[in-house]
């Protein structure tokens, strides 16, 4: 799998390489467990449907913890790429805000080292603005984007154009944060997509948006069959304009059995042996006149100094 890098990374080689995650929560990000079940429903069921082929894309992927999950169900001869600007400067001023905000200790090594802990082979990594995905990635190729970068209005609208230039047919595409308070142009741009631009609900969970720019009755068919089986997800329908979307919420789901390392961490540094217990303070006289001294004078050191307690 290739490397694109845009801008240098601003790291120094030098700089001592991240910790590897011992596990996956050790992994920092915005993942939740009943998210975590949606991308793998949907991904599960494109695993078992042979005409459902095509690539991966994540927009955004901080520390890699979407994406050491979107890794896993990669097949082969398909190619995962991820955008993200890292440590690489912002394209604008409200950009680099939110980056120093959000992520100010975010760096292209840290991604690399926690994916590696997870995976054999990085993927295609375009460090960059995503404004460049679509250049980089060929039309009509992905069955499942994660849009997930910048969360400024203008960004996300050139997101969701790119992922309908880059999407598969029937491809499901997934917003964060597509209701969130501190971050209203993402909702913005997602429901201005919906009414006016061709984008397909399927369903909504608490943090994110499940959407495709084809037909979405098939995705909600099945999704509903499948949500009827589950206690642990609660499920509704709204119909908006004429069309139904899924609301999903959280009836106490566990995450699916997360990444595993590849390898065990490395063993904690052999422990120093254990040192015998030092003197006690005032023991050293003792020790020194028992080894120096005729015992004649030890024992009368020892009378005088009993005397003058
Ligand atoms: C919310 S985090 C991604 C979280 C990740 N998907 C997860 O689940 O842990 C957003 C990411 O978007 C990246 N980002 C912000 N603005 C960007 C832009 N204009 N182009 C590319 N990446 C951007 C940030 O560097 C950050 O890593």
């Amino acid at each position: 799998m290739s490397h694109v890098s845009q801008a240098p990374v601003t790291t120094p080689d030098a700089a001592p390489a991240p910790p590897a995650p011992r596990a996956y929560s050790e992994v920092k990000g915005w993942f939740s467990a009943y998210d975590q079940v949606l991308f793998d429903w949907f991904l599960t069921r494109q695993a078992d449907d042979a005409a459902q082929r095509g690539d991966l894309l994540e927009l955004g992927a901080f520390m890699g913890k979407s994406a050491i999950f979107l890794g896993r169900y990669l097949r082969d001869g398909e190619e995962f790429t991820v955008c993200d600007l890292f440590d690489s400067p912002p394209p604008d001023d409200s950009n680099l805000a939110e980056m120093r905000g959000s992520y100010p200790t975010l760096t292209r090594r840290g991604f690399d080292t926690n994916y590696l802990t997870f995976h054999e082979a990085l993927p295609t990594v375009v460090q960059a603005p995503t404004s460049v995905v679509a250049d980089r990635v060929r039309p009509d190729s992905c069955r499942f984007v994660h849009i997930d970068a910048s969360h400024l209005h203008e960004h996300v609208v050139q997101d969701i154009e790119s992922s309908r230039i880059v999407a598969a047919p029937g491809a499901v595409i997934v917003f964060d944060d597509y209701r969130s308070a501190h971050c209203p142009g993402v909702a913005a741009a997602v429901w201005a997509a919906v009414a006016t631009g061709g984008l397909r609900l399927i369903c909504v969970s608490a943090s994110k948006l499940y959407a495709t720019w084809d037909d979405p009755m098939p995705h909600q068919a099945a999704l509903l069959t499948w949500l009827e089986g589950r206690t642990d997800l609660w499920h509704g329908v709204d119909v908006i304009d004429g069309r139904p979307l899924v609301r999903i919420g959280d009836e106490g789901v566990v995450a699916p059995a997360p990444p595993q390392p590849l390898r065990a961490a490395p063993e904690p540094a052999a422990a120093a042996p254990a040192k015998a217990p030092g003197p006690r303070p005032g023991a050293g006289w003792r020790r020194l006149a028992k080894d120096l001294l005729p015992p004649v004078v030890t024992r009368a050191i020892v009378a005088r100094r009993r005397a003058r307690r």
